[in-house]
C-alpha cells in the first residue's frame, strides 16, 4: 500500500507533502518521511507510526526546500522503524515506494558486491542504489532511471528526489497506481487524485509501465519501451477540504450513520422511483441476458458484498455467479472467455488483486463491469463499464457505508439481470424495488437500535473468541461481523453458515463463548433458530438479531435480543449490516482500540 507525494513548488515543500500525507493516511500508518533539497542537498525527516509523529519531528526540526518527496507506509519487508521509513537515500537519490521489489534480494547481492552498504530491512532501498550506482557511472538522473527500471520486478509506484536537481522528479508505474499533478509553474507527483487534490485538479494518470520527468515547466512521459508517449490530462473533482469526523467521535461512527443518506443516492441513481424499475444505466453491456454465469471478484468486505449479490443473482435472475476471493481467484487459471461477463468491487479501485483479476479477465477477453467509490480510480479506468457507490469518501478503515451501498448497487443490477433475462415480471420487479426504495427510513430505524447495541460491547469486550452465524444472505453477513469484530476489536471470531455449525465450530460452544445468530423472520428462520438451540443446549451465550416475530418465536434461547423493524428479504441484508457493524465498533470502542486505523491494516491494499 503506501502512499506517495512529490512536489516541485515554489514555497516551501514540507508542509505541503505533509498535507497529502493527511490524505493519503488511509494507505498506510505504519511510518511517515520527507525529503527536500535543502541547498542542493537531500535532507530527510522520518519518524515511526502516525503522521501526526512526522510532524512533530518537523516542528522540533523544520525543513526548507522547495522540491521534495513524502512517503506514508504499509510496511511489507522490513519492521515499521525510523530506518526503515522512507524515503530510502542513497548517495545522490532519494526515494518513495508503494508496492514490493520482488527480486531485491537479489539486488541486494549485487549491490553489496559492488561495494555500497545497504541499512534498512526493506526491499525499496535497491532502487535508491541501483539508480545511484548508475549515476555514479555516469549517467543522468533519467538515463539511470531508464537503466534501473525494466530490472525491477514486482509492483511499484517511484517517485524519485535527486542531490542538485533543483527541478527535477523522476516517477514510475507498474502495477501500482501513480499520477502527476499540473499546477502554474509548478509540477506533482501523487498516488491518487486525494493526495493532489491539496495541489491542483489537473491530473495525468499515468499507464501501466509507463515513468514520467516533471519539471516546473511540465511532464515527459515514457512508457515500458521508453518510447515518449502523451496521456490525457482530466479535471479531478475530488475535493481539497480534509475530511472531518462532523459531531462524531470516529470517522467509522460517522460513516456508520451516513448510511441512511447515501444509501438513498445510491439507490436513487439506480432505481427509478416513480416507474418502480431498476434503472442501471449501462447494464446493457454486461450482456446479462446472453450469459451462462457470472464472474464476480473482490477482496475483503466488498467481497462479502458479492457473496450476497450471488444470492440475488441466482434468485432473481437465475444466473449462476462464480465469485472467489480476488488473490484466490487471479491465480486459479479459471476457464474465462469473451462470452463472459465480470465484475469486479471494490471501494478504493486500486487493491492490487481485485485489479489483477480484472486484468485477467480482460485479457481473455470478459467484458468487466466494475463497482467502485473512486470514479478516478485505476479499476474505474480499466473497468468496461463503471457503476459508482454514491457512498462517498470512506476514511474509517473498516468498510461500512461503501458494503451497503456496494449491495444497493448489487441489487439494482440484479434486478435488472432478472428483467433482461425474463425472470422477474414487471409486477414482481415492481413490488421488489418498492421495498428497496424503504431502505434508508429502515436504516434510521435499525440505527435507532444503537442504545441496545452499545450495551452489548461490555460482555463481549470479556470474550477472547466469537461466532456469527447464518443462513442464506445471513451467512455473507455473519462473515462480516465476524470480520468486523477481528479487524477493530482484535477479539477472534468466526462466520459460519448456520447450517455448518454441527460440521466443526460447535466443538467449541462453551458458556465462555457469545455467538451472534442473524435471524430475520423469514423462510429458513426456522432452520437457523433450530442451529442456534444446538448451541444454547451446550451453554452457548446467544445474541439474536432478529425481528418482532423472531423474537417472539424463539423461545428463551437467547441471552440478549437486538429487534429490528420488519422488512422484505431483499432489504434485510443491507439492514442487518448496520447492527453487525455497531457491535464492532462499540466493542473497539469500549475496549480502546484504534476504531478508524486498527493495527496492522490499510485502508487501500495495493500489494498482493
Ligand atoms: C482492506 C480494507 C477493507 C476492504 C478491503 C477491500 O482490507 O480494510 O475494509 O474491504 O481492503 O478494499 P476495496 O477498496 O477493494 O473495497
Amino acid at each position: 500500500m503506501c502512499g506517495i507525494v512529490g512536489v516541485l513548488g515554489t514555497v516551501d515543500a514540507a508542509p505541503r507533502i505533509v498535507d497529502s500525507l493527511k490524505r493519503l493516511e488511509y494507505r498506510g500508518y505504519d511510518s511517515a518521511g520527507v525529503a527536500t533539497l535543502v541547498d542542493g542537498a537531500i535532507v530527510r525527516r522520518r519518524a515511526e507510526g502516525k503522521l501526526r509523529n512526522l510532524e512533530a519531528v518537523l516542528e522540533k526540526s523544520p525543513l526548507t526546500g522547495i522540491s521534495g518527496i513524502g512517503h506514508t507506509r504499509w510496511a511489507t519487508h522490513g519492521a515499521p522503524t525510523v530506518a526503515n521509513a522512507h524515503p530510502h537515500q542513497a548517495g545522490s537519490v532519494a526515494v518513495v515506494h508503494n508496492g514490493i521489489i520482488e527480486n531485491y534480494l537479489e539486488l541486494r547481492e549485487e549491490i553489496v558486491a559492488a561495494g555500497a552498504v545497504l541499512n534498512t530491512e526493506t526491499d525499496t532501498e535497491v532502487v535508491a542504489h541501483l539508480v545511484n550506482l548508475a549515476m555514479a557511472n555516469g549517467l543522468s538522473p533519467r538515463d539511470a532511471v531508464a537503466q534501473v527500471l525494466p530490472r525491477l520486478k514486482g509492483a511499484f509506484a517511484l517517485a524519485m528526489l535527486f542531490s542538485g536537481e533543483e527541478d527535477l522528479l523522476i516517477g514510475a508505474r507498474k502495477g501500482s497506481p501513480l499520477a502527476v499533478g499540473h499546477g502554474d509553474g509548478e509540477m506533482f507527483f501523487g498516488s491518487d487524485a486525494i493526495a493532489l487534490s491539496p495541489f491542483t485538479d489537473r491530473i495525468t494518470y499515468l499507464d501501466e509501465g509507463d515513468w514520467a520527468v516533471i519539471t516546473r515547466a511540465g511532464v515527459e512521459i515514457f512508457d515500458q519501451a521508453n518510447q515518449p508517449v502523451t496521456r490525457p490530462e482530466a479535471r479531478s473533482s475530488v475535493t481539497s477540504s480534509l475530511m472531518d469526523k462532523g459531531n462524531y467521535k470516529h470517522f467509522m461512527a460517522k460513516e456508520i450513520h451516513e448510511q441512511p443518506e447515501v444509501l438513498g443516492h445510491t439507490l436513487s441513481r439506480y432505481f427509478d422511483y416513480t416507474t418502480k424499475r431498476a434503472r442501471v444505466e449501462g447494464a446493457d453491456q454486461l450482456k446479462f441476458k446472453d450469459l451462462s454465469r457470472l464472474i464476480i471478484t473482490a477482496c475483503g468486505t466488498a467481497y462479502l458484498a458479492g457473496l450476497v449479490s450471488k444470492y440475488w443473482f441466482e434468485k432473481y435472475a437465475r444466473l449462476p455467479v462464480e465469485i472467489d476471493i480476488a488473490s484466490e481467484f487471479r491465480y486459479r487459471e479459471t476457464p474465462v472467455s469473451d462470452k463472459d461477463t465480470a465484475l469486479v468491487i471494490s471501494q478504493s479501485g486500486e487493491t492490487a488483486d481485485t485489479l489483477a483479476s480484472l486484468r485477467y479477465c480482460k485479457t481473455n477477453g470478459a467484458t468487466i463491469g466494475a463497482i467502485v467509490n473512486v470514479p478516478e480510480s485505476t479499476i474505474a479506468r480499466e473497468a468496461d463499464r463503471v457503476f459508482q457507490t454514491i457512498a462517498g469518501p470512506e476514511i474509517g478503515v473498516a468498510s461500512t457505508k461503501a458494503f451497503t451501498c456496494q449491495l444497493a448497487v448489487l441489487a439494482g443490477l440484479a434486478l435488472q439481470a432478472g428483467r433482461e433475462r425474463g425472470v422477474l415480471t414487471p409486477e414482481r420487479e415492481q413490488e421488489l424495488v418498492a421495498e428497496l426504495i424503504e431502505v434508508p427510513s429502515l436504516a434510521l430505524k435499525a440505527l435507532a437500535r444503537e442504545s441496545d447495541i452499545e450495551k452489548l460491547a461490555h460482555p463481549l469486550s470479556k470474550a477472547s473468541n466469537a461466532l456469527y452465524l447464518g443462513r442464506a444472505t445471513n451467512f455473507p453477513l455473519a462473515l462480516e461481523g465476524a470480520l468486523k469484530l477481528k479487524e477493530l476489536s482484535y477479539i477472534h471470531a468466526e462466520g459460519y453458515a448456520a447450517g455448518e455449525l454441527k460440521h466443526g465450530p460447535i466443538a467449541l460452544i462453551d458458556e465462555n463463548m457469545p455467538v451472534f445468530v442473524i435471524a430475520p423472520f423469514d423462510a429458513i428462520y426456522e432452520k437457523t433458530v433450530s442451529n442456534m438451540q444446538e448451541v444454547a443446549a451446550r451453554g452457548g451465550r446467544i445474541v439474536l438479531i432478529t425481528d418482532e416475530r423472531g423474537a417472539s418465536e424463539c423461545g428463551n434461547a437467547a441471552e440478549n435480543t437486538v429487534i429490528l423493524p420488519d422488512m422484505s428479504d431483499i432489504v434485510a441484508p443491507i439492514i442487518y449490516a448496520l447492527p453487525v457493524q455497531l457491535i464492532a465498533y462499540h466493542t473497539a470502542v469500549f475496549m480502546g482500540t484504534d476504531v478508524d486505523q486498527p493495527r496492522n491494516l490499510a485502508k487501500s491494499v495495493t500489494v498482493e
